[in-house]
Order: structure tokens, then sequence, then C-alpha cells
């Protein structure tokens, strides 16, 4: 029931962080690495892909064998089944789906294969062959999943406009960063996603302009805001302090965003071409390694740190990896696209200009997101109500756009919204997009009804870890 054509099983893993001990019995710490062999047998139907070198032409006779021959940790171990079709993007870079959203997956990412040249060109050899990506049923937990030579992707991302593609270029840069050098622990996660994250809006500068850069920077720094305002300091912390803790149940922006700030800043403080000669070096020296944060610092002092002692020290490197909130004089993204969208919020908001006049033609969907992200918290129905007219904005088909839009409707009760937040919510289980909805709506008691009656619907829909996510704001 949760697959786009509704026949055939579906099967999928997800092992990070810590539940590849629920499929294999192994020593489930990203500090071992190991390499694997697989046989799978299926009904013949169906197809299995897993994370592991997957030929695209194999026949389908229901018995397909894997190799990974290269070490990896066992949080990148994955298994996927279900009817799958495959289609080729590029020489090396493809997409499996069920055939019903093949072409569309295709069409969207089709740039796949210049951002791994890009990706190629300034940070070193692709090592991992093939890189095809998997399109799950709509349940899928996350956004996306760096699973070796196969990216596991949320179907809500494909926008038809390629708006949400940086998830695209986030797991192809963990092929460099987390795949080819991994975390140790999961208290050095940040030296993963923040790694990846600076790669990714560098990926997004090379295939599609500084521009897009820009936008996504700022959208991220705000993010990462909206975390430093409402955790506590001890979780502001890059390489945090997990002792006793589920990994799971720390996540948040600050190993991704406030890591890939510190790297911007080491950045600019070496220059764009020394700073992309280090990491090439860095992802060589450490290739097919678990390091610590630790293990990091020192190869800062022996490189970074000495080659440039006049421009970086040690203190502010540990302020940024050990202290909480963000060090003064940390890089401030910007974006000259956003300002006509705060032009147009505040004329709209001090009754300057009717929503309809607002010239949002030429809008993207990140200024969109800007415009909306940036509203105050408290608006009048009548209001809502203007704006909704104008953009027809519950209606939008951007998941992105319709998560926002919906989570204003919520927070000033906005109650024509309500039968798209419901389907909204039934329809998609990444986390990321339900949870602050679900929380949001079990603020109040009314809205926690809502969540309620949302949950019970869609909860044979969502993944184990969404359920244990949401469970508890409804109960
Ligand atoms: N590796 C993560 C997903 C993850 C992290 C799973 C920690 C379990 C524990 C993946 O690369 C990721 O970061 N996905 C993000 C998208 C990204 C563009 C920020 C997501 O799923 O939203
Ligand atoms: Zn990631």
């Amino acid at each position: 029931a949760q697959t786009a054509g509704k026949k055939y099983p579906f099967l999928f893993t997800q092992a990070q962080a810590i539940h590849a001990r629920s499929f294999i019995p192994l020593q489930d710490s990203p500090q071992v690495r190991v390499t694997y062999e697989a046989t799978i047998r299926t009904p013949k139907a169906l197809l299995a892909v897993m994370s592991a070198a997957n030929d695209p032409d194999t026949p389908r006779d229901g018995v397909y064998e894997f190799s990974m021959p290269q070490p990896i940790p066992s949080y990148l171990i994955a298994l996927a089944v279900g009817d799958l079709h495959f289609k080729a993007m590029g020489e090396r870079t493809g997409v499996y789906s069920e055939i019903g959203i093949l072409d569309a997956a295709a069409a969207e990412f089709e740039d796949t294969e210049s951002m791994l040249i890009a990706t190629e060109k300034n940070f070193g050899a692709y090592s991992w062959d093939r890189y095809d990506l998997l399109i799950l049923p709509p349940s899928f937990p996350f956004g996306g999943m760096e699973n070796p030579r196969l990216s596991f992707i949320t179907p809500t991302v494909i926008a038809g406009d390629k708006s949400l593609v940086s998830l695209i270029a986030h797991e192809l840069a963990h092929s460099w960063s987390g795949n080819t050098v991994t975390n140790a622990t999961w208290r050095d996660l940040w030296l993963n996603e923040g790694f990846t994250t600076y790669l990714t809006y560098r990926i997004m500068e090379m295939v599609y302009g500084e521009e897009r850069f820009n936008m996504e920077a700022v959208l991220g720094r705000q993010d990462l805001q909206a975390d430093l305002d409402t955790l506590k300091p001890s979780d502001q912390i890059l390489a945090i302090n997990l002792k006793g803790r589920d990994p799971d149940e720390v996540f948040s922006n600050i190993p991704y965003e406030k890591g890939a700030l510190f790297l911007r800043e080491l950045e600019h403080k070496v220059g764009r071409a020394n700073f992309d000669q280090f990491l090439l070096e860095y992802f060589e020296a450490f290739a097919f390694q678990s390091i610590t944060t630790d293990d990091f610092i020192s190869y800062l002092e022996q490189t970074l740190l000495q080659d440039y002692s006049g421009k970086l020290s040690k203190e502010r490197i540990e302020e940024w990896i050990f202290e909480p909130g963000l060090p003064k004089g940390a890089p401030v993204p910007e974006s000259d696209a956003f300002t006509s969208a705060d032009k147009a919020r505040n004329d709209w908001l001090s009754g300057t200009i009717a929503a309809s006049n607002i010239d949002s033609d030429n809008w993207v969907v990140h200024q969109w997101l800007y415009f909306l992200n940036n509203l105050p918290a408290e608006l009048s129905s009548a209001q809502l109500t203007e704006l909704d007219k104008a953009f027809g904005l519950t209606n939008s088909t951007n998941n992105e756009i319709a998560h926002s839009w919906l989570l204003i409707c919520v927070n000033n009760w906005y109650l024509p919204a309500f039968p798209r937040l419901n389907e909204y919510l039934v329809s998609i289980g990444r986390n990321k997009l339900v949870k602050p909805l679900y929380k949001a709506l079990s603020a109040t008691s009314e809205g926690k009804v809502i969540a309620q009656k949302a949950f019970a619907k869609a909860k044979a829909g969502y993944h184990p870890l969404t359920v244990k996510v949401n469970e508890k704001f409804v109960k």
C-alpha cells in the first residue's frame, strides 16, 4: 500500500546511525570497517539492490549476488527489494525506482553526472565506481541516505523543477566526506555531515551558479539559527557528548550547518584554492579510515595551522568545535535574490501593497521559502486568506513550500488549509517534513486531536523511526 504501484511489496533497510545491528549481528560502530558479499533471494518479479556493485542489466531471476570490495562502516550496509526498474542518467549515473516515477526521477536528477564530475575536479577522484540513486516510497523517513554506490532518496524532492536537488549533491558529497573518510564515533558526526554540507554548497555553486549557492546558504543559516535558539548549550557543540544517549535523539542542524560554517570560515581565511587543496589532501590522507575529532585537529595542526599560522589559531578552532553557539565574527551568508522577498514581505505587512500586487512572477522556490519562513509568528486569518488567494499556497505541489506554509497555518489556526495538512501528513513519511507539523499541532488541545487523527491514519505508512519520534507528540 505504501508503494507507487500498490501491487508488489517493497523492502528497504536504514542502518544509520545504530540500526545495522537490527538485521546483521556485527560490531555496529563506525570505527569498524568491513567488506561484504551477499546473495539475496527474492520473488522473481522483484529486483534487489545493495550498497555495493549493482549491475543495471542483471537478469531478474530472483537471485542477486553482491560484493562491496571497499571496507565500509556498518551503517552503510543497505538493501532494498521491490518492483524496481533502472534508467541511465549518464555514463556512471542512473536511477532505480518503480516504473511509474522512473522518468520523472531521471529528469529531475539529470544533473547528477555533472555534479559527480564537478566534485571530482575539485576534491579528487570518485572512488566507488558507479553512482546510482534509488527512489524510495514516500514512507522513507529521511531525505536521503548516502549508501555507497547507491544513495537512497525520498520521492518528496521530485518537484518538477530541480528546486530541491541539493539533496542529491549532499548524498553524492558523502562519497568523499563520510563514506571515504568516516567519523569514528557518533560524537564525530560533524566531520561527516559538516564536511558534506560544506561540499553540498560548493557543488550547488559549481553546477547552478553563485546565486543558488547564496540562497541555499542563507536558508541553511536560518535553519541553524532556529536550532541555536532552542537547543540547550551542550547540544550546540560540534563534538557533542553522547554519553548515555541515542544518536537518533540528538539529531539537529548543528553538525550540518555549524560544521559547514566552520569550514567556510577556514576557506575564507586561507583562500578557496588553498582550502580546496587541503580538502583534497585530507580525503586522500584518511581514505577508507574512520577518524575522531582529535585526529582531525592533529591533522589541522600539521597542515593549515602550520602553513597559515598568521591567519588561523588553535584557540579559534577549538572554540568552533568545543563551545556552544557560534564564535563572534562567524561568516554571514547573504543573497541579493532575497532582497526582493524582504521588500515584498515588509510592504505587504505594512499595508503598502496588496498580496496580489507582489511581483513574484519570477520568484524561485528558495525565494518563496525565504518569504514564508520570515513572516511574523502571528498572522490573522484575513492575512492568510489573502496570501493563499494570491498565491495558491495551500495547493502548492512543492513539498518544502507546502511544509513552510502548513506550519504557518497550524500556528495561526487557518482552517481552510487543514484538509491539505491532513493529506500531507498521511502521504509523506519524511520525518523532517512531518515532525514540525505534529509538534506545532500538539501545542494546543484542539490541535492535538487533529494530530492524533492524522497520525492514526498515517501510522501504518510511516517508518518505525518516524512513528517513534511523532508518537510522543500525539500521545
Ligand atoms: N546521512 C544522513 C541521514 C542520517 C543522518 C540518517 C543521521 C541517520 C542518522 C543524510 O546524508 C542526510 O543528511 N539527509 C538529510 C538531507 C540533507 C540534504 C540535509 C535528510 O534526510 O533530510
Ligand atoms: Zn548527510
